[in-house]
């Protein structure tokens, strides 16, 4: 066992990558099964503590459910890092032969006298970089192969043996939208069992303000007589990955961490400090506990925002994106895009500052109302497929409706909380018959709720005989359909409602096939 208390981060880092350190991640879900690989290829030896017994076995087999997307390739092939990040996600851009590339988000932007400016349309270059997802897998399976992650039921044993523990346990809401703390409280039981002196605990899941002291603290106190401070560190480091870009962004996105006392801050630094990623070591852990849940709040009701931007620019014919993208260019407004809001962490963490705030007897109305309009767009969507079906004369019930995306956002399989489910169930409600294509998501637990709905991974017979085709995940594929491919496919006169503005809608000219997008008057 080493000990990393005390350590300077030079030291840690060179023991890791000596394979002198063990490092148990609790959790295997998103976060924290691409860390557990991340820590094991830099040289720790990992162990992967899950009570899910099929996940243990698929890792455990090399296998994963997670889709990454590898951008390593980007920065091998000679792309510049700009010192510009994303006005859509604060993501560090890349340049790569004159084109801006934003790694997290997936859209391409040019340099020009504003600076950086998104372009909507995708390219060869986002298109090859789509193409890489599978990287993760393999990446999983060198690390198996090799010994240096193995995964487990048993976190007691596993902590016993190590001598970092990160707990990245799910956090989901709970009744009444309370959020629900007993994976983190099951976790530290189980931790506490197996802790040892000179251990550091760091926990990455998001929590309310005060857990890592009210919560998780005492449970390993109590768990494992022992005192924290002195004989154990503890600090809580939120995680910021985006799903699908965590290889890329573990290594690239500042971090914080607020440690029970200095010396934890430092050694969870010093840990995390093997990636090159810049670490800010802020007071307590109950401000990056707060800071981490400003940081959806902030993104949520950005996006509400710009979602009611959206539906603003449909009544007054404006397309919202012209006005967004000219809006940016001043360097002090930073809109998102409009579009459905879904996925694990964007739902429910504004929840986590509203429960803690009306506890403490204040009614935060802007973040509620923010999550308001988010959680109306799916009806929003629906009530623009209604108005397509007004303006072909064409009855919605019995028509085909082609709805693209099932997952939450594009590229990704990951279906929690995705906004293209209710307005499936919406459509197939109006007596639609919904076909519903998605290259990821697994269809098994949906087939079952949605028996009415048609699932496909063919999107040539998807589209087929499509009277109406419904964007509602930005999935890359989606994007080299143009509106002559579609009108090809579809039964006409057709139209297209498009959730992501995955289109440009001044492409659609074919007076057959009309455009209706979130935020844009209709077209032609
Ligand atoms: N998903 C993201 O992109 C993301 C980004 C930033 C922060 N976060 C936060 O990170 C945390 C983890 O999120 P996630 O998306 O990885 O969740 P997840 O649901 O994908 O994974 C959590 C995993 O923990 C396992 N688990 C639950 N209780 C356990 C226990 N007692 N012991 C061991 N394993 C246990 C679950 O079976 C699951 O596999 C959450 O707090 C989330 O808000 C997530």
């Amino acid at each position: 066992m080493v000990k990393i208390l005390g350590n300077s981060r030079d030291e840690t880092v060179r023991l890791i990558h000596d394979g002198k350190v063990s490092i148990a991640v609790v959790g295997l879900g998103y976060v924290g099964l691409p860390l557990a690989t991340l820590f094991a290829l830099e040289g720790a030896r990992v162990f992967g503590c899950e009570v899910d017994p099929k996940t243990v076995e698929m890792v455990n087999a090399g296998k994963s459910r997670i889709v990454e997307h590898d951008v390593s390739w980007l920065i091998d092939a000679g792309a510049r890092t700009l010192k510009n990040t994303c006005p859509n996600c604060g993501v560090q851009l890349f340049e790569h032969r004159q084109e801006v590339f934003c790694p997290s988000c997936g859209k391409l932007a040019t340099l020009d006298a504003y600076g950086v400016r998104l372009q909507p349309r995708h390219s060869e270059i986002y298109k090859s970089l789509m193409s890489k997802q599978v990287s993760f897998q393999s990446l999983l399976e060198k690390v198996v192969s090799a010994g240096k992650l193995t995964a487990t039921t048993d976190t007691t044993s596993a902590v016993a043996e190590s001598d970092a523990i990160l707990i990245a346990v799910g956090t989901p809401l709970g009744e009444e939208h309370i959020p629900d703390k007993s994976a983190i409280i099951a976790a530290s039981r189980a931790i506490a069992q197996g802790l040892e002196k000179n251990d550091l605990i760091v926990l990455k899941s998001t929590v309310l303000p005060g857990t890592t002291e009210g919560v998780v603290k005492p449970i390993l106190e109590e768990g494992s007589g022992l005192k924290c401070g002195e004989d154990f560190g503890l600090a809580h480091m939120p995680e910021r990955i985006k799903e699908g870009f965590a290889l890329y962004e573990f290594k690239t996105i500042p971090r914080i961490v607020g440690g029970v006392d200095e010396r934890s801050a430092e050694a969870a630094a010093s840990l995390f400090s093997v990636f090159p990623a810049p670490i800010h070591i802020v007071g307590s852990p109950s401000i990056s506990e707060t800071a981490k849940l400003f940081e959806n709040t902030y993104r949520d009701t950005n996006i509400a925002l710009a979602n009611e931007l959206a539906i603003i620019c449909e009544r007054i014919g404006v397309d919202v994106m012209d006005a967004i993208r000219a809006a940016n260019t001043d360097p002090k407004t930073h809109l998102l895009t409009p579009g459905l809001v879904g996925g694990y962490c964007l739902p429910k963490d504004p929840y986590f500052l509203v429960s803690e705030a009306l506890r403490k007897g204040y009614t935060p109305s802007l973040i509620q109302d923010a999550r308001r309009v988010n959680e109306g767009m799916p009806d929003h969507a629906v009530d623009l497929v209604i108005e397509v079906f007004g303006r072909l004369g064409v009855k919605i019930g019995g028509s085909k409706i082609a709805l693209l995306g099932l997952s939450f956002k594009g590229d990704s399989g990951d279906l929690r909380n995705s906004g293209a489910i209710p307005v499936a169930k919406k459509l197939v409600g109006l007596e639609a018959e919904v076909w519903a294509h998605d290259p990821l998501a697994s269809f098994e637990e949906l087939e079952r709720e949605l028996p009415d709905l048609v699932f496909s991974r063919d999107l040539e017979k998807t589209l087929s005989g499509s009277r109406c085709v419904v964007i509602t995940a930005d999935h890359s594929e989606y994007r080299s359909l143009e509106p002559n491919v579609l009108a090809d496919e579809m039964s006409l006169p057709g139209g297209v409602v498009d959730c992501r503005q995955i289109f440009n809608p001044k492409h659609f000219t074919d007076p057959r096939l009309l455009y209706r997008g979130l935020g844009h008057p209709f077209y032609p």
